[in-house]
């Protein structure tokens, strides 16, 4: 099959220029101006932009946590992501304690056989560590998972100490992989949150104040030291706080190799939420910030100090939320937003806070290259995977859950009106998304073993 995607803009991370691109079979085969090649189909892509389809480097699909499931999993998820223009994601898969880290990928990489619509590829949560784990880490890379994450938060189920994290660090950095940190400081997290239950304080609010943005700032300070200390680089994902960008910053300025992700969530919403009539659809780890960081992150994304936006995507239900009616702690964490994502971060282009060309190095290349994957995916060359999106910017919208295809029955977008919609998506050649309606099918996606980040 050869399709013409005729006369849009096409932007990269680097520009944006009036371009046709043809597709034969599964990748792009020319870029050009006035290509006159024959094609089976020709898209009409005047008053579009035509960019690389989105890659959200953060998911959690049917991660099982507080006693339930994240409602999305690798069927309803990457089906929600195509309809955001979101063509690759990484995974974050997890081992058991005593579990090896091939074993556990076994059991992601089963949940996703067969069900993905999208490509997808996997990150490793170590929760442990020891001589074999670290010794396991290069079977792990071989096997395409290029990053790990460790956690300094979560005590008794994710989090380890500094000396683990240090060994981890100084192995990844030996083998080139990459390793993301969720900073937060989970002990004095846990002295408040016992306080604060003790003393009747259970209400979805005291999940922001018993995570203050000082001991993500700290703890991102920490992890970088410890990197540095690794003579390795760092990847802190979802950043929420000035604290943390500010530590981000300054390692930046001493020339350490650090990079950084935030989220769609700290962009656009703050704590506000926790206190107002659903609370507990807003508790998400690190916590959403007071109004006023937002501000500081935009300022993150131009300046550089934020190398990726991606989701964090972990969605519960009403219901499964409410598992934590009566103690914020019990509130399973996570939100959803991998549908939402290539949409909110252009509502930035269209406000003025980041450029086009930001627009697409935050969404796509940024991540592709740091996660091993381009130009595979994220780049609009000949021989990438024909993964593209016509996004039409005059397109106006409102975000529902009426209207949104996770399986999460409501939206922490609810009402908000946005500017711009990915109108057709494409992946490797096959139109996922178009006017009319949806052509994907669970297994079309596949596992992407990915290579060392390109740092
Ligand atoms: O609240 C969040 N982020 N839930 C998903 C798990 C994690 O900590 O990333
Ligand atoms: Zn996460």
């Amino acid at each position: 099959m050869r399709t013409l995607i005729a006369g849009g803009l096409v932007v990269t991370a680097t520009d944006a220029v009036h371009a046709d691109v043809l597709v034969v079979g599964e990748e792009i085969a020319a870029v050009g101006l006035g290509l006159s090649a024959r094609a089976d189909r020709t898209v009409d892509a005047t008053g579009r932009y035509v960019i690389p389809g989105g890659v959200d480097v953060h998911t959690h699909l049917q991660l099982e946590t507080s006693g339930t499931v994240a409602c999305d999993d690798f069927a309803t998820g990457t089906g929600a992501a195509a309809w955001g223009g979101t063509t690759t994601i990484i995974d974050y898969a997890g081992h058991d304690r005593g579990e090896s880290l091939l074993a556990g990928l076994a059991r992601w990489q089963a949940k996703a056989a067969g069900r993905a619509h999208v490509d997808y590829g996997f990150h490793m949560m170590i929760s442990e560590v020891d001589d074999r784990v670290l010794a396991e880490l290069a079977e792990l890379v071989a096997a395409g998972v290029t990053s790990v994450k460790l956690f300094m938060a979560y005590p008794g189920v994710y989090m380890i100490d500094d000396s683990a994290i240090f060994r981890v660090l100084r192995r990844a950095g030996q083998l080139g992989a990459l390793v993301a940190v969720h900073a937060e400081n989970g002990g004095p997290i846990e002295v408040l949150r016992t306080e604060y239950v003790a003393s009747g304080r259970t209400d979805a609010v005291y999940h922001a104040r018993s995570r203050p943005a000082i001991l993500e700032g700290e703890a991102t300070g920490r992890a970088i030291v410890l990197a540095e200390l690794a003579g390795a680089p760092v990847y802190i994902a979802h950043l929420s706080a000035e604290q943390a960008l500010n530590a981000v910053h300054a390692a930046r300025d001493r020339g350490h190799p650090v990079y950084a992700e935030t989220c769609p969530q700290y962009l656009y919403l703050d704590e506000s939420a926790l206190s107002g009539p659903e609370p507990a659809r807003y508790v998400c780890s690190p916590p959403l910030r007071p109004a006023g960081m937002q501000e500081a992150l935009w300022q993150g994304l131009r300046r550089g100090d934020l190398d990726v936006v991606a989701t964090d995507h972990c969605p519960f239900t009403t219901r499964q939320k409410a598992l934590g009616r009566s103690d914020f702690t019990r509130v399973p964490n996570g939100l959803h937003g991998v549908e939402e994502r290539l949409t909110l971060l252009h509502e930035g282009v269209h406000r003025g806070q980041i450029s086009l060309t930001r627009w697409v190095e935050l969404a796509a290349t940024a991540p592709a290259r740091l996660f091993g994957l381009y130009p595979r995916k994220g780049a609009i060359v000949p021989g990438a995977d024909a993964d593209l999106v016509v996004f039409d910017p005059a397109a106006v919208g409102t975000l529902s859950a009426a209207t949104h295809h996770s399986a999460v029955d409501y939206s922490v977008y609810e009402g908000l009106t946005v500017h711009g919609r990915p109108e057709m998506v494409m992946q490797r050649g096959d139109v996922l998304v178009d006017a009319d309606g949806f052509h994907g099918r669970p297994g079309a996606g596949h596992f992407l073993p990915r290579r060392l980040p390109q740092l």
